[in-house]
């Protein structure tokens, strides 16, 4: 109740505009901090039973019949709508609870604990359990994720690792472009940029992990990379289908679960074709007694004692996790741009004032571009690649909103409806890269979370925004970017993952 008096005083505060501002923040405040720690003062805590939610058949109908797992972020903002900002829902011995509330999401997120659990009904487990494979930094759990952890996130979560990547990215740009040119018909149209930027984002990750370049990006793309792209792709799908699939059901009804299987397969191969490639050719050179500097993630990662069993998988899981995010994310926000001339033209002159002559960006430049930064985040905003993320809290039961959650509860953390909550965001269907740079924002900080936060957030975050820096700053040195005259708008849809639900093609017109 409390939740909802504090989404009523946000809506009342864009009714009556500033004049009620500094009175609203305290009635927000007091609101707030009644309800701290999850804790809700003077009110009994109520139990799980007590908490609204869709019946097994009308979510089971949600789910299936209405084509529900391409829409589940959809749902999101139909479950907060229907129930508030804190539901469950059951399928089969699966019981999930929603939390589509920022400061919802940060009492979930406070009381993580040591060793954050994404989630505990992984098909991904699974499958490595399966095969005999490890853990990568996605999947493990407890001490041995935390030891990983620790170790890659010296290579990638501080900021001066981080920008020593800019060379070899921005080569990768280089070829970026070109392909571009290259695929462009005369009126300068490129049909489905969302393949080539996939294409980007798997030679972009491989460039960082392996200090070479795997021909993503050439004028013939090699058939190892196309199944690879395409091996990603089928599993996100199958993923969703697996995932609610209990393992007696998996026996019944092989299929999915067999595609899912054969995915990983070519996906590990993939990954260990390539690292023992690397490390073969760096041997070599030690043999014949030349020096070698290797400055690569894997070179890093083979170098600490962990078994290459784990270097293999936790190599894989990071290829995968580079190629959707940034695909998704540099298409959307071309997309958008080509839709917001005005916001291209602000964005190009920032980058030429901090560009002058020069034509390649480096990590020092884009530091300085405060407007290209609000525009990713805009873009993650409306169109966060993550939808919806999750914890499992193991140790110990927590009280969210006044509700007692019991420990190994699958909490579902909604991110895409807190984004387009209209009570969260002024005109959130909107494209307003300026809404981040207003010193007087008001949103809570939890409300898009695009990359997670603590301890379990995207270790690849650095090099993810570096990436899109470089890469969404020289396209628009290099080209105007138009839509497609004959182009429709497109929605986003889930796989896992929110991508573009149709095709997106547009037009890169030379500067
Ligand atoms: C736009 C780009 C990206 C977005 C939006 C994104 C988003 C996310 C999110 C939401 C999570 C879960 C965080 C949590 O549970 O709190 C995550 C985890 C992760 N991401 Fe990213 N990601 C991006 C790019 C990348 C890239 C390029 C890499 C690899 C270099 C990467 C590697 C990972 C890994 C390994 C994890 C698991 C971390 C852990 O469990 O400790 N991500 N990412």
């Amino acid at each position: 109740m409390l939740i909802s008096a504090r989404r009523m005083l946000q809506q009342a505060l864009r009714v009556s505009g500033r004049s009620a501002f500094p009175l609203v923040k305290w009635m927000e405040k007091w609101v707030e901090g009644a309800t701290q720690g999850g804790t809700t003062k003077g009110q009994a805590v109520k139990k799980l039973k007590d908490m609204p939610g869709p019946s097994l058949p009308s979510f089971a109908w949600d789910l299936f019949a209405k084509r529900g797992l391409s829409r589940l972020h959809k749902l999101q903002l139909e479950g907060l709508q229907r129930y508030g900002p804190m539901w469950k829902a059951s399928f089969g011995p699966i019981l999930t609870v929603h939390v589509a509330d920022p400061a919802l999401i940060e009492q979930v997120l406070r009381q993580e604990g040591q060793h954050p659990m994404r989630s505990n009904l992984s098909s991904w487990k699974d499958y490595r359990k399966l095969r005999g494979h490890h853990y990568g930094l996605l999947t493990s759990e407890g001490e041995e994720w935390q030891e990983v952890r620790s170790l890659l996130g010296k290579h990638m979560l501080r900021p001066k690792a981080v920008e020593a990547y800019d060379e070899t990215l921005n080569s990768v740009v280089s070829d970026l472009i070109s392909k571009l040119r290259l695929r462009r018909s005369s009126q300068g149209l490129v049909t489905d940029i969302t393949t080539e930027f996939y294409r980007f984002g798997l030679e972009g990750i491989s460039s960082v992990l392996f200090e070479s370049r795997i021909g993503c990006l050439d004028e013939v793309v090699p058939e190892e990379t196309e199944h690879f792209i395409q091996a990603i792709n089928t599993m996100f799908v199958m993923t969703l289908q697996t995932m609610t699939m209990p393992s007696w059901l998996k026996h019944l009804f092989p299929k999915q679960w067999n595609i899912f299987c054969q995915c990983w397969d070519f996906m590990f191969d993939f990954a260990k074709g390539h690292i023992d490639q690397r490390l073969t050719a760096e041997a070599e050179k030690v043999a014949r007694g030349e020096k070698v500097e290797g400055r690569y993630l894997t070179y890093f990662l083979s170098q600490t004692g962990l078994p290459m069993k784990t270097v293999y998988s936790n190599v894989t899981e990071l290829l995968l996790a580079g190629v959707d995010t940034i695909s998704g994310t540099m298409s959307w926000s071309l997309y958008e741009l080509s839709r917001h001339p005005e916001v291209q033209t602000l964005l190009r002159d920032e980058v030429l004032s901090v560009m002058g002559d020069r034509r390649i960006p480096l990590a020092a430049d884009v530091a300085r571009m405060p407007l290209l930064k609000a525009t990713v985040k805009e873009v993650l905003r409306l169109y966060p690649v993550i939808p919806a993320n999750a914890r499992v809290i193991t140790d110990r039961d927590i009280e969210v909103g006044g509700y007692e959650i019991p420990k190994n509860t699958l909490i579902t953390l909604c991110h895409y409806a807190t984004s387009r909550d209209p009570a969260v965001f002024q005109n959130p269907d909107e494209f307003q890269p300026h809404r981040w740079l207003k010193k007087d924002s008001t949103h809570h900080p939890y409300a898009s979370l695009p990359f997670g936060v603590g301890k379990r957030g995207c270790i690849g975050r650095r090099i993810a925004e570096l990436e899109l820096y470089l890469a969404l700053s020289r396209i628009l040195l290099e080209f105007d970017v138009k839509p497609d005259p004959e182009g429709i708008s497109v929605k986003p849809m889930t796989r896992t993952l929110l991508v573009p639900e149709n095709v997106i093609s547009l037009q890169f017109i030379e500067r």
